[in-house]
């Protein structure tokens, strides 16, 4: 099965058809939220939960190992990445985001490099990790404004912004304030220039936030050229929810302690033979203790869901649906769309005001005609429409006649 399957001709609307959610409102927030499950993943769901209700000693004894394996496997082939020992499974990306910056092994004098642009998560994980390691942090703004951003204006803002004590670099591929898609890669190569003559202890790492790019954009793992690649599976990529991964390069693993011990094979090792791997890997970054296992073990079919409708369909379909959305509230006098119109610089959110609204009072007033909507959890809060492979046309355009009632 490959992960670059062209499936353009996509019977979207069947597709929409393996989700139950209710259908007398429109439900424009969904994807970049937390999921309805389509009918793939609630069937295998139900599949591992019968078996572990049945027996569930002897039943996760003989397929654990195997099961949690088919995840990092399914994983690794969807980001095309080699060694599937390079995923850990977590339960979100807040928990990835705590885990791989509380696990960092970070020096006093060091600092981790973050931007204004970046969820909660993001910036508690980076204050709680300095706080205890003496190093330190330091957030910076990306570009002048949204109306004007460039790729060449964010590369330009990171450059000028790395010092020599940087060890860090913390970023989000898509800001879930703005809906703007960073240039990942060109900051990776930017980095990468840095990098050459630095010792491998000083070497900036970059740490991503994939969450809104993950399950909607092409690139793969090697292509993205970070770290650590963090994210949860229950938004775009419509995985269980509770389910979540990190994929580290191999050299990136080595430079994390871990900070709960994980079960599977790695614990009976050590039990039986008091032996630890030599290399770190995202085997060991896997937090143990038993979880809700049959989300975790469906998270495998929910990628195969997903690779069998192919990457670069899904590409075409959420940016298609994306760009009629916002053209058509562009088009709005009474309101100002905030996300850049390119797909180069966008990806599944569009954030956006209504004039003569508070953005709370625009969420309620879109909910009163049966259209859900979001309001962006930043300081300046906006309102979201988020297009995913739930939607149809049909949404859209209903979506679009419902904020066009909205003008005073
Ligand atoms: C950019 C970003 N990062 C992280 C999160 C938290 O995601 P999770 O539910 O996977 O922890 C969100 C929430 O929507 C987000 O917008």
């Amino acid at each position: 099965m490959s992960s670059h399957k062209n499936k353009s001709h996509a019977d979207w609307k069947a597709i929409t058809k393996l989700f139950t959610h209710d259908r007398k409102n429109i439900h424009m927030g969904a994807s970049q939220f937390v999921v309805s499950h389509p009918k793939p993943v609630h069937e295998a769901i139900d599949k591992y939960r019968k078996q572990l209700d049945k027996d569930p000693v002897q039943y996760t004894e003989k397929v654990e190992n195997e099961y949690m394996q088919r995840v990092r496997e399914a994983a690794a082939q969807y980001l095309q990445m080699e060694n599937p020992d390079d995923i850990a499974v977590t339960d979100s990306t807040t928990m990835g985001l705590g885990l791989i910056y509380t696990a960092l092994n970070l020096q006093p004098g060091q600092e981790i490099l973050t931007t204004d642009h970046d969820h909660y998560s993001q910036h508690e994980a980076i204050r709680m990790a300095t706080g205890r390691t003496g190093a330190s942090f330091r957030r910076i703004r990306l570009f002048e404004s949204l109306s004007s951003v460039s790729k060449e204006e964010i590369v330009l803002s990171v450059k000028e912004s790395i010092r020599e004590n940087t060890r860090v670099l913390g970023i989000t591929w898509v800001h879930s304030s703005s809906g703007l898609k960073m240039p990942v890669p060109e900051i990776a190569a930017l980095v990468r220039e840095i990098n050459v003559g630095r010792s491998e202890a000083n070497k900036v790492l970059i740490l991503l936030d994939a969450v809104h790019g993950f399950g909607i954009e092409k690139e793969s793992f090697g292509e993205l050229g970070v770290d650590f690649f963090i994210t949860g599976c229950h938004k775009w990529l419509y995985g269980p929810r509770g389910t979540g991964i990190i994929a580290a390069k191999r050299s990136a693993w080595q430079t994390v302690t871990p900070i709960i011990p994980s079960f599977t094979e790695v614990m009976d090792k050590v039990i039986a033979e008091e032996e630890r791997p030599k290399e770190m890997d995202g085997k060991q970054m896997t937090p143990g203790g038993f979880h809700s296992l049959e989300y975790r073990w469906a998270l495998c079919d929910a990628f195969h869901w997903v690779m069998d409708m192919g990457k670069e369909a899904i590409w075409e379909r959420v940016h298609e649906l994306n760009r009629r959305c916002k053209e058509g509230l562009a088009e709005m006098e009474h309101v100002v769309v905030h996300t850049p119109l390119s797909d180069e610089l966008s990806a599944g959110i569009i954030s956006f005001d209504i004039a003569g609204y508070s953005t709370e009072e625009a969420v309620q007033a879109l909910l009163d005609k049966g259209v859900i909507a979001t309001a962006s959890p930043y300081k300046t809060s906006w309102t979201r429409f988020t297009p995913g492979i739930i939607n149809m046309e049909e949404d859209i355009d209903k979506a679009l006649e419902v904020v066009q009632s909205l003008k005073k």
